[in-house]
Parts: C-alpha cells; sequence; structure tokens
C-alpha cells in the first residue's frame, strides 16, 4: 500500500513560513528511497509528516492504507509501534538504559521483548558493539550511539523504516556497515526504506531519489 502523499505543504509559526509547498509522490512498498537536498531544503520536516509524527498543514497523506487526517490518533500510535522504525537526527537514547535496553525498548512497548531479545543481540553484534551491550549511552562514542540507534529502529523488522541521516555522525567503515544493514533489510525483510542523507554515494544506493530544494520537489527520478 505504501506512503501517497497529495499536495502537501506545511506552514509553521506566526506569522507562518512556508517550509514545504506542493509535495506530491509515492512510494510503493518495498522501495528504497532516498532523500536529498541542502540544509534547511525540508527534509527532516517531510519525514516527519510522511511516518505521521507531524502532520501537514495541507494536502493529504495516506500511509499504509491510513489518512492520516482522519485516523484516530491511537490507531495510528499503535500502527507506528508495530511497523515503523525511526532513526532521528538526534538519537534520543534513554540515557538510563544499557545500549541493549535501548535496542529493544520498541519491543518493550508492544510486548514482544523475549520475542525481540535475541535479534537485539545479533544486530548490536552486527554494528560491532557485541561487547558493549551493558554500556549507557554516555559510555559509548557518538558513532557508537546512532548505531544503537538504527538497532533500536531495526529490532521490530519494521515494515517502513523512516532514517534521517543514519549515518551523520559516522566513518567511512561504519557508515558502510550501518548502509549494508539497512540494504539487507529492504532487500531481505522487504521493509521499505525512506532515508534522509547528504552523502550522495549513499543516496546513489537507494534505488530513487527525492530531490528538495526550498520545500519543493524538484526531482524524483
Ligand atoms: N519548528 C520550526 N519553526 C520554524 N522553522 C522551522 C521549524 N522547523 C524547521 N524550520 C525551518 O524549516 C526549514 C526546513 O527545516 P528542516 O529541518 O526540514 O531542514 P533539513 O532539510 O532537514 O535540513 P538539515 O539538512 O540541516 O537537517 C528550515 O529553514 C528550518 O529553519
Ligand atoms: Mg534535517
Amino acid at each position: 500500500m505504501g506512503i501517497v502523499v497529495t499536495g502537501v505543504g506545511k506552514e509553521i509559526g506566526d506569522p507562518p513560513t512556508r517550509i514545504l509547498s506542493d509535495i506530491a509522490f509515492r512510494i510503493d512498498d518495498g522501495e528504497f528511497v532516498a532523500l536529498t537536498g541542502r540544509s534547511g531544503s525540508g527534509k527532516s520536516t517531510l519525514l516527519y509528516i510522511l511516518s505521521s509524527l507531524d502532520r501537514a498543514s495541507s494536502g493529504l497523506v495516506h500511509i499504509d492504507g491510513f489518512d492520516v487526517n482522519h485516523t484516530k490518533a491511537e490507531t495510528l500510535s499503535h500502527f507506528r509501534n508495530q511497523h515503523m522504525g525511526f532513526v532521528f537526527q538526534f538519537h534520543y537514547l534513554i540515557a538510563e538504559l544499557t545500549a541493549f535496553e535501548n535496542v529493544l525498548f520498541p519491543a518493550r512497548k508492544t510486548g514482544a521483548e523475549r520475542t525481540q531479545s535475541a535479534y537485539a543481540e545479533a544486530l548490536l553484534g552486527r554494528f560491532g558493539l557485541g561487547d558493549k551491550m551493558q554500556r549507557l549511552p554516555r559510555q559509548l562514542s557518538g558513532g557508537e550511539q546512532q548505531r544503537v540507534a538504527i538497532a533500536r529502529a531495526l529490532v521490530m523488522k519494521p515494515k517502513y523504516l523512516f532514517a534521517d541521516e543514519p549515518t551523520g555522525s559516522l566513518d567511512s567503515v561504519s557508515g558502510e556497515q550501518v548502509m549494508d544493514i539497512i540494504r539487507d533489510c529492504n532487500t531481505q525483510l522487504g521493509t521499505t526504506v525512506i532515508m534522509v542523507t547528504h552523502d550522495p554515494d549513499f543516496a546513489r544506493q537507494a534505488r530513487r531519489q527525492i530531490h528538495l530544494a526550498d520545500g519543493k520537489i524538484v526531482s524524483a527520478a
């Protein structure tokens, strides 16, 4: 069913500033899309709207068949917990929980902690953090924290993955590692991936690039 946006605009503040205009596209199930554009072009704002974490000021957003404006908050939040993974531009790990507990956190919310615990461990292992699972976020480097946040987004094997600069604070080797895992989720589990990135090499690995400038789509090849 994918994600369909029609005529989406976003204004913020008073007096309102226009951040997005006339955004329209469709992302089919199983696609891997890169959202690109300069700093301030509206990528994060659009990603939040695509993932139902923020509302458009105008236009329609359908996620997996739900019309976001006409779906109960409870229904959407249940769907998000079960089927969506998020990697935010700033990782927002829970300071009091270990790396392992942070990764398992989405499973805790849905009562799937036991079934996903081995997978959480496997993900941390693949990210090179097998020996750091019991550390608190402040005992990890920025790049390690970012990998924990990505493992957390993947732990539920989500149908949709929304990632905002997932390789932003990583060196090239860890960045490649993260891209490999995201690509595997896409090809092996069929996860639909929407990824914001500044890195042209990573953007090219996506099957499609949607390029924004000043809040408008300039190309969607
Ligand atoms: N809450 C807000 N209030 C006012 N302006 C905002 C708000 N959030 C974002 N903006 C503005 O909207 C524009 C788009 O912001 P957004 O965060 O979507 O950009 P971005 O493409 O993700 O940039 P970056 O690559 O730097 O992360 C920017 O000009 C930003 O200053
Ligand atoms: Mg951003």
